[in-house]
């Protein structure tokens, strides 16, 4: 596939975009979607000792703690298709000693792509945010409607999402953002992510496609 190899981390601040960005990444570019976030829900529905342990952060908008989350990604990262078709890693990593733990495992990016969104259209996004369990699609009451009856009746709310959970997510955020980012600094892409979804993919697109030429290139492959 056109992405093949290729290591790309997403960052920003909740609801900034990430998930609805990478769904449309992955459609092109075939790469491993990884969501930190996802990760650890799907602890959390299949009931494990990690999985209770991380609600109890998840609920009061704090970082669940390194020793559930590093492994985690990690295990995913190790699994053949990350290696084989590349990977796009979501909402990790949130600290500078995650960094550097998936830096001991020899993970490395070629790419850490910042959504930009101001606070204010955060929490509008949060609030509206739905999602459909049997697609995994994710939707919002007014920018992203579901397609039919069928889909909004069984759209679902994540247990984090209230105005007043996020603003707490938020703080977590601010507080961590900066140490992240200075680690990745000559990888890091900048991108408005207040604009429509298409438009924030249109700049991630480019990005990307021109990363993989700048590849080939190098490989003596253009
Ligand atoms: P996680 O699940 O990662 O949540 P988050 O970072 O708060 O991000 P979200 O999933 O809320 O938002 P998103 O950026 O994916 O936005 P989306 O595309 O859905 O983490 C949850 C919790 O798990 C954390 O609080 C923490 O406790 C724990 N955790 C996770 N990772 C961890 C780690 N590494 N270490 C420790 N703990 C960790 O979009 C949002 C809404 O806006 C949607 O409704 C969408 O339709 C809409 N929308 C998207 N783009 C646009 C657009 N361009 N215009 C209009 N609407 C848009």
């Amino acid at each position: 596939s056109m992405g093949k190899g290729l290591k790309v981390m997403i960052s920003g601040a909740p609801a900034s975009g990430k998930g609805t960005q990478c769904e449309l990444i992955t459609t092109k570019y075939d790469l491993v979607h990884i969501a930190a976030g996802d990760l650890l829900r799907a602890e959390i529905a299949a009931g494990s000792q990690s999985g209770k342990q991380a609600k109890e952060y998840m609920e009061k908008g704090q970082l669940v703690p390194d020793e559930i989350v590093v492994t985690m990604v990690k295990n995913r990262l190790s699994q053949p298709d990350s290696a084989e078709k590349g990977w796009l890693l979501d909402g990790y990593p949130r600290s500078s000693s995650q960094a550097t733990a998936l830096q001991a495992y020899g993970f490395k990016p070629d790419i850490f792509i910042l959504l930009e969104v101001p606070q204010e259209i955060l929490v509008d996004r949060v609030v509206g945010r739905r999602l459909d369990p049997v697609t995994g699609r994710i939707y919002h009451m007014t920018y992203s409607p579901p397609e039919t009856e069928e889909i909004a009746a069984r759209l679902t709310q994540r247990f984090d999402d209230t105005e007043e959970k996020v603003k707490l997510r938020l703080q977590t955020h601010n507080q961590n953002v900066e140490s992240v980012l200075s680690l990745f600094e000559d990888i890091t892409v900048k991108v408005d992510g207040s604009l429509s979804k298409e438009d924030v993919f249109a700049t991630i697109d480019s990005a990307l496609s021109n990363l993989i030429k700048q590849k080939n290139a190098t490989l003596g492959m253009a």
